[in-house]
């Protein structure tokens, strides 16, 4: 029984969730409870959230236009957990516009036009942790507005235009999980307040307000461990008065009044918990002095950010070295010096980003950081790094030199680090990498020259680099690549070559780097081939790389593919092939990857318009398929055939006008399928397409917004198919043309067989009076005479004296119809009844018989006879000469001729003789060879019957 409900119920439910095409939202490939629902004109919430299914977890909703959440918008969705609601242009949320939301973690409403949030509209969100809602037009918040979020951790309400700072507080005195509160850009001048912050809130963002006096109780901070007040006008003592001597840290950068070397004299707050950054010292003399004040402290940050430094003299912050790191970004320092400004012991990570730099100075004679480990100069204008520039660090494991304008390195400019990791030179000048630049760097693990100019890789390079497993030589322009340019990266896994000008490439170019690499990026450089006639397989040993990009080939494409192009690639996961002008690809170009799980060959609308058949047909392992935009405007209908493992299949902007529904049924493990911008034409050729999308259940990508090519207020998905209804077309046209049939041969039938039925009709009747005794040889008669009236006088002259009154042996009865016909009845009764009671039917054929109905009919009587009897009954006797010609007119009896021997009457005597002779013979005839001779010429008789 259980089953059965089951059963029942799952076929229901499977009923319920086929049509997987959402209107305004497209559903994550990747995670299947994820929807994204961006840029769609004019909708309503209800309009996009209407068909999404109720297991929903995470909606975003973004870009879109909408202004009003009215209450129980997402009355089904009542799995969602994350909710992002940013830029649209909502103005009112109703009361109860989140209820049901029960599961709701995190809702953002940021970047929306939201003038004030009255009472209830979080109603219901009893899980939310995070609300987001910065960037809006608030300035009214209805006291209780959040008291039904007790479970928020996180409210952000920056960028508002919220001023009393008591409403804020009181409006969010229930929320004991809040941890996080953000208010910056709002219009709050005062700290006014009648209730305290609840207890856990512990970070408090007042940035860029309008503060000066805070006027808050003094303990109102007790619980905050992090407060940022910074770009307001706070003064030093108002500081001062309040109690800060939880908070861990403090940001008061640019606040023009507030003096933090006053403030030290007399704060309640650690000095090693203060942010220095934005206070404006950049004299020694200060600097000193904020070391005074951390002196022996253990401070895990330094930031010394926009202080406008310009000069750090030598061990000017020799008592703040107790810190792991020191941030001295976005100062206008020039130089850094060997780093003699700090004491070496403590030091880790360094941060100069965003100065002045310009050289880099040979340190060899600097005393050294032991510790430190990473350096970060980027954003300067460093243009020379003299040898020995980092001397001081000999275990640097990160050095990031980007965005800089290094245009040369020296030979020994590395030198000592030997235990470098990472080293970033990207977006930088250089124009020649030389083999001994890299030579200290023998542990470095990932090079990035990205964005430079080097033009040419000489062989050996990265002679020394043995341990390299990323190198990134992307974006430079790079012409040549020497045979042995990447000789001795015994490591290298991922190789960066895109966006350079690299015109062939061959398969030497690789040979340092075969067995190892894993990664090949090649994408728009300047490989072209002419045509795909010749052989060249410049990947042919490189058996371990899974990515392969050659898309974007600049400025024509690759145009064409050689002939085993791709051949060696055997671990080939992911192929990128787009934007390449592809002319033709052979059937056999992606034979071999049989690995292959992403082949993109989209954007590609000057080339190809069809696909050669067969050629996905061994790429059986492939998920993801992007033929976007490529001007196919049929496919072939094995062209998917093998692929019954991908996922994903990208059709949308090409020129289809009808898809064969059987195509995409090959692809049984298809999930997503956009078809979006083909001009699908709303016509019975794709009928079935139509509804197959409807009623498949993977992603079809907006399948109910798809419009019909000629007329864009019609959908593609209720186009009329009344039209196109194949079972109905059959049984219209089964009917009609069994109705044109039958009346064609209602006329046949009738003129042909109104004789057979009527006769058989009477047979019937005789039967059911029993007039026919079962004994069928007792015949009253010999024989039935069909003869015509007018050739009464011969049959009563000639024939009846001879065959009825001749001679004993003669003496044979004959029925005629004037003499023996009853009277009173119907004439057809009476002819068939003599037929039936006569052993045979003589014809005395005449010109005259012929032109007789009745003897026609008398003629075809008999012949029914054979099949009740089977025997030849008919005997026929000609009385004029009638020649073939004029027989054919009258075609039932010359086939009987032709077919039959007839007896010829002849007016002489001694013929006549012969002629009664026959004739005798034929109506007594011997019953054995009666019976063979009506069983060989039951075809003739059939055929008669049915002429
Ligand atoms: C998402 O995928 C899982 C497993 O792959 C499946 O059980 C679930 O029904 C899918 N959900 C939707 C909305 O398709
Ligand atoms: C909820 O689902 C029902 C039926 O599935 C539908 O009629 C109704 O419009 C949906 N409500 C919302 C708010 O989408
Ligand atoms: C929801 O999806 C968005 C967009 O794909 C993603 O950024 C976010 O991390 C996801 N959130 C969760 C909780 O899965
Ligand atoms: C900042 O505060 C000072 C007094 O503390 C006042 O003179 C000045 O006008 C204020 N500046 C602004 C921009 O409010
Ligand atoms: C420190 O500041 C507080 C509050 O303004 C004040 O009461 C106290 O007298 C000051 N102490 C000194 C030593 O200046």
């Amino acid at each position: 029984m259980y089953f059965w409900l089951q059963l029942l119920f799952g076929t229901f439910f499977l009923f319920l969730v086929t049509g997987r095409g959402y209107r305004n939202c497209i559903q994550k490939f990747e995670s299947n409870d994820t929807f994204i629902c961006v840029n769609r004109l004019k909708v309503t919430i209800h309009k996009v959230v209407f068909d999404l299914p109720p297991d929903t977890r995470n909606l975003t909703i973004s870009y879109n236009t909408i202004k009003k959440l009215p209450s129980g918008s997402f009355g089904n969705l009542t799995k969602l957990q994350y909710l992002k609601l940013a830029h649209n242009e909502l103005e009112s949320l109703s009361p109860g516009a989140f209820s049901d939301l029960i599961d709701l973690n995190y809702l953002n409403l940021s970047y929306n036009q939201i003038p004030s949030l009255s009472w209830g509209v979080f109603n219901g969100l009893d899980n939310l942790r995070y609300l987001y809602l910065q960037n809006n037009s608030i300035a009214f918040l209805h006291p209780e507005v959040f008291f039904p979020l007790f479970s928020l951790k996180s409210l952000n309400l920056s960028k508002n235009f919220l001023s009393n700072f008591s409403e804020i507080v009181n409006s969010i005195q229930p929320l004991q999980n809040l941890k996080t509160l953000l208010l910056c850009s709002n219009d709050i001048s005062y700290l006014n307040h009648i209730h305290k912050l609840p207890s856990n809130v512990s970070t408090l963002f007042l940035c860029k307000n309008n503060l000066q006096e805070l006027n808050c109780h003094q303990d109102f901070f007790e619980n905050i461990s992090f407060l940022d007040l910074s770009y307001n006008n706070i003064t030093t003592s108002s500081i001062q008065n309040v109690n800060l001597s939880k908070v861990k840290y403090l940001l008061v950068a640019s606040n023009p009044h507030f003096d933090v070397l006053k403030y030290l004299d007399n704060s309640t707050i650690k000095p090693e918990n203060i942010d220095y950054s934005g206070l404006n010292l950049n004299t020694s003399t200060e600097l000193s002095q904020v070391c005074q004040h951390l002196r022996g402290k253990n401070i895990s940050i330094l930031n010394l950010l926009e202080n406008g430094i310009k000069h750090l003299s030598e061990n000017i912050l020799e008592n703040c070295s107790l810190s792991d790191t020191v941030d001295l970004s976005r100062n206008r320092l020039k130089n850094i010096s060997c780093l003699k400004f700090l004491n070496p012991p403590r030091l880790k990570s360094l941060i100069v980003e965003h100065n002045l730099l310009k050289k880099l100075i040979n340190c060899s004679k600097a005393a050294q950081f032991p510790n430190l480990k990473s350096i970060s100069l980027r954003y300067n204008r460093i243009w020379s790094l003299e040898n020995y520039a980092f001397a001081f660090s000999p275990n640097l494991e990160e050095l990031k030199l980007n965005i800089n304008n290094i245009i040369f390195l020296d030979r020994h400019t590395f030198w000592g680090l030997s235990k470098l990791k990472s080293l970033r030179l990207d977006n930088n000048l250089l124009t020649d990498l030389y083999k001994s630049t890299f030579i200290y760097l023998t542990e470095l693990t990932s090079l990035n020259l990205r964005n430079n100019r080097v033009a040419v890789i000489f062989d050996n390079v990265f002679h020394y680099l043995s341990n390299l497993s990323i190198l990134d030589l992307g974006g430079n322009k790079i012409t040549h690549v020497k045979i042995e340019a990447f000789n001795g990266l015994k490591r290298l896994s991922k190789l960066y070559l895109d966006r350079n000008q690299i015109v062939t490439i061959t398969g030497e170019m690789f040979s340092g780097v075969e067995t190892t690499l894993q990664v090949l990026d090649l994408m728009a450089n300047q490989l072209h081939f002419e045509s795909s006639r010749k052989e060249i397989s410049p990947f042919s040993n490189l058996s371990k790389v899974y990515d392969l990009k050659l898309q974007a080939q600049q400025p024509f494409g690759l145009t064409a593919i050689p002939r085993k192009f791709f051949r060696g690639l055997t671990s080939l996961q992911a192929l990128y092939l787009s934007q390449n002008r592809l002319a033709h690809l052979s059937s056999d170009t992606f034979h071999g990857l049989s690995n292959l799980k992403f082949l993109s060959l989209g954007e590609d609308c000057n080339g190809i318009q069809n696909l050669s058949p067969g050629i996905f047909s061994n790429l059986s392992s492939l998920e993801v398929l992007d033929l976007e935009n490529m001007c196919l405007q049929t496919l072939d209908s094995d062209i998917f055939l093998n692929l019954t493992r991908l996922k994903r299949l990208q059709l949308s902007k090409n020129a289809l006008r009808a898809i064969n529904v059987s195509l995409l049924e090959n692809m049984t493990n298809l999930q997503y399928l956009d078809l979006w911008k083909c001009p699908l034409t709303c016509t019975c050729d794709n009928e079935e397409l139509r509804n197959w999308l409807i009623k498949s259940s993977m992603q079809v990508v907006y399948v109910y917004n798809l419009t019909c090519p000629n007329d864009p207020h019609s959908y593609f998905h209720n186009f009329d198919i009344s039209v196109c209804d194949r079972i109905l077309k059959k049984i219209l046209f089964c009917c009609s043309s069994m109705i044109v049939l039958l009346l064609m041969l209602i006329p046949i039938v009738y003129s042909k067989s109104y004789w057979r039925i009527r006769y058989n009709y009477f047979l019937f009747l005789s039967w059911l009076h029993e007039r026919w005794s079962s004994d069928k040889d007792l015949y009253k008669y010999d024989a039935f005479v069909s003869y015509n009236t007018k050739d009464e006088e011969w049959v009563y002259q000639n024939m009846l004296p001879v065959l009825e009154n001749g001679s004993s042996s003669n003496g044979l009865r004959l029925c005629l119809h004037h003499r023996d016909f009853q009277l009173g009845r119907y004439i057809v009764d009476n002819i068939v009844d003599s037929i039936h009671s006569s052993r045979r039917t003589l014809c005395v054929v005449s010109r005259s018989y012929l032109k007789s109905e009745w003897c026609s009919l008398e003629m075809q009587l008999a012949s029914y006879k054979l099949f009740d009897e089977m025997r030849d009954v008919l005997v026929l006797i000609l009385l004029e000469n009638i020649p073939e010609k004029e027989l054919s007119t009258y075609h039932r009896m010359r086939k009987v001729m032709l077919k039959k021997t007839y007896i010829q009457w002849s007016e002489e005597p001694e013929a006549q003789k012969l002629f009664w002779a026959q004739l005798i013979k034929a109506l007594k005839g011997s019953t054995t060879e009666d019976i063979e001779d009506s069983l060989l010429s039951t075809d003739e008789q059939i055929s008669l019957i049915s002429s």
